[in-house]
């Protein structure tokens, strides 16, 4: 149980302000009226024994309650304040993949996702992202708590050229399975001239094993039966995904 006392709050505010101006931030007239402003707090009858003792609870809890009317009542209007400020700060940017952290009923995944950006929405709470997920089908929601993103501890890259067939840049222990043409090598994006814009899905999967076999997955599996098996091992840890696009103009 936690003991909150809202003059104790009010004086602590005060305290912030005041050590600021200890370091330096503010000068002797505002200092002066901080003091006076504590001792009008101490007097202030109303605030006499308002004390209450609270339960001290997981914020889950706290939005499994407020999540219902999180969107109606926009913050008591706050919420239209921080709108536009996001919304100039994220305008200006390319369309590309984007990571919502702690994005509740989807705010700002919904702003990204209508600009072109590739959504990934992470929260704490399954009661904001049952609203996230209404709101923003298109996007991929996932709850997590932000200090574990359930997404790859280790960011890996392959060198350029990895998926030339040959094998040589691959990490040790990696194998390139026969793609649809049944060839173990990346072909490339190959829009024919004049298609407009082809856009090509790239995906990554971090899983909890240490060997591939262990998902009963061969070197002549095909890349869809590898899919199945990540699926339904339950051994996925995070997935990435990228999504760019080539044209090749008409001649
Ligand atoms: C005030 S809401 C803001 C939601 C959204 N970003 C917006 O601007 O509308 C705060 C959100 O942070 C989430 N949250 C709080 N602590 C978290 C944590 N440690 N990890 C993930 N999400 C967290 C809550 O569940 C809640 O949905």
């Amino acid at each position: 149980m936690i003991y909150q006392d809202p003059l104790a709050y009010l004086l602590g505010l005060e305290g912030i302000v005041l050590l600021d101006a200890w370091a330096g931030d503010h000068d002797r007239a505002f200092t002066e009226a901080r003091l006076a402003e504590v001792r009008r707090l101490l007097d202030d009858e109303q605030l006499r024994d308002r004390g209450v003792l609270v339960e001290q609870v997981s914020s889950a809890t706290v939005y499994e309650q407020v999540s219902a009317g999180y969107d109606g009542e926009a913050g008591g209007g706050l919420l239209a304040t921080d709108e536009p400020v996001g919304a100039e700060y994220l305008s200006g940017r390319e369309p590309g993949v984007a990571l919502d952290a702690a994005c509740g009923t989807g705010r700002f995944a919904e702003f990204l996702a209508s600009r072109g950006h590739l959504v990934m929405g992470v929260d704490s709470s399954p009661d904001m992202l049952a609203h996230a997920r209404r709101r923003v089908p298109q996007a991929e929601f996932r709850l997590g708590e932000l200090d574990q993103l359930p997404l790859p501890a280790s960011v890996t890259a392959l060198p350029t050229g990895a998926g030339d067939g040959t094998g040589e840049r691959l990490p040790t222990g990696a194998f390139h399975l026969p793609n649809d043409a049944r060839l173990t090598r990346f072909i490339g994006a190959a829009p024919p001239p004049g298609d407009g814009r082809h856009r090509y899905v790239i995906v990554v999967q971090a899983t909890e094993i240490e060997k591939v076999g262990q998902l009963q997955v061969q070197a002549d599996s095909t890349p869809a039966w590898l899919g199945h098996s990540i699926n339904t091992s339950r051994h996925l840890l995070g997935r990435a995904v990228i999504a760019p696009w080539a044209e090749i103009p008409a001649a």
